[in-house]
């Protein structure tokens, strides 16, 4: 059986790099990937890239819709390796935050989070409020939350924007034992 990541997409700016780690998970023939993605994510998606809802669903093994509570991933029987939430908004953190689970995103995050699996958030706002800070901390001290939000990084020079992606998007698909393979690490002077 393939092991399988829950891909969570929600209306934050970052659609470039969920678009990356969808072609990572993809690249692994041992992994598959689930997609929802929120009505506001497909927006946003719209506005920050030339690719339709569509065409970012063919990057994935199974598509999920939003509203579909009884999918198989609302279940903690349905075994996964995780789940990763890229873009993260901080609506959906704050309803992780408070274990809200009115939406498919939200009920899977909350199934990640009771049965302990690994559950990276790319919480993606700015500036930050003391409301976003507080319920990232709260959720940072959870077993199995990682926050990683999308930033740049420079000490591997990227030349491209994407290149850039790449990077960040490699970091966010690393808690699952995937290796990108272009992924630059620090390894010191
Ligand atoms: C172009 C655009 C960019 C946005 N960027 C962010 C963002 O970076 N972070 C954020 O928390 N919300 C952002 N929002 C607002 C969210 O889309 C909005 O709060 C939405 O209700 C989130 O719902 P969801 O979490 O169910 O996808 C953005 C909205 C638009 C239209």
């Amino acid at each position: 059986m393939k092991k399988r990541i829950i891909v969570g997409a929600t209306g934050a700016s970052g659609m470039p790099v969920l678009v990356k780690c969808l072609e990572l998970i993809r690249e692994q023939r041992e992994m598959e990937s689930y997609l929802i993605m929120s009505e506001s994510a497909k927006l946003t998606l719209v506005q920050e890239t030339e690719m339709t809802p569509e065409q970012v669903g063919n990057l994935a093994d199974v598509v999920l819709e939003e509203r579909d509570i009884g999918a198989r991933p609302a279940s903690g029987s349905f075994q996964t390796e995780g789940m990763l939430i890229v873009p993260c908004s901080m609506k959906t953190v704050a309803g992780i935050h408070s274990g809200y689970g009115e939406n498919l995103i939200l009920r899977a995050a909350d199934v990640t989070v009771k049965e302990h699996r690994t559950l990276v958030l790319a919480a993606r706002e700015t500036p930050l409020s003391g409301i976003h800070l507080r319920n990232l901390q709260e959720l940072s001290m959870l077993p199995g939350v990682r926050i990683i939000p999308p930033m740049m990084t420079f000490y591997h020079r990227p030349q491209t924007i994407d290149e850039m992606v790449y990077h960040v998007a490699a970091r966010l698909v690393e808690p699952f034992g995937i290796e990108a393979k272009e992924y630059r690490r620090w390894n010191g002077w």
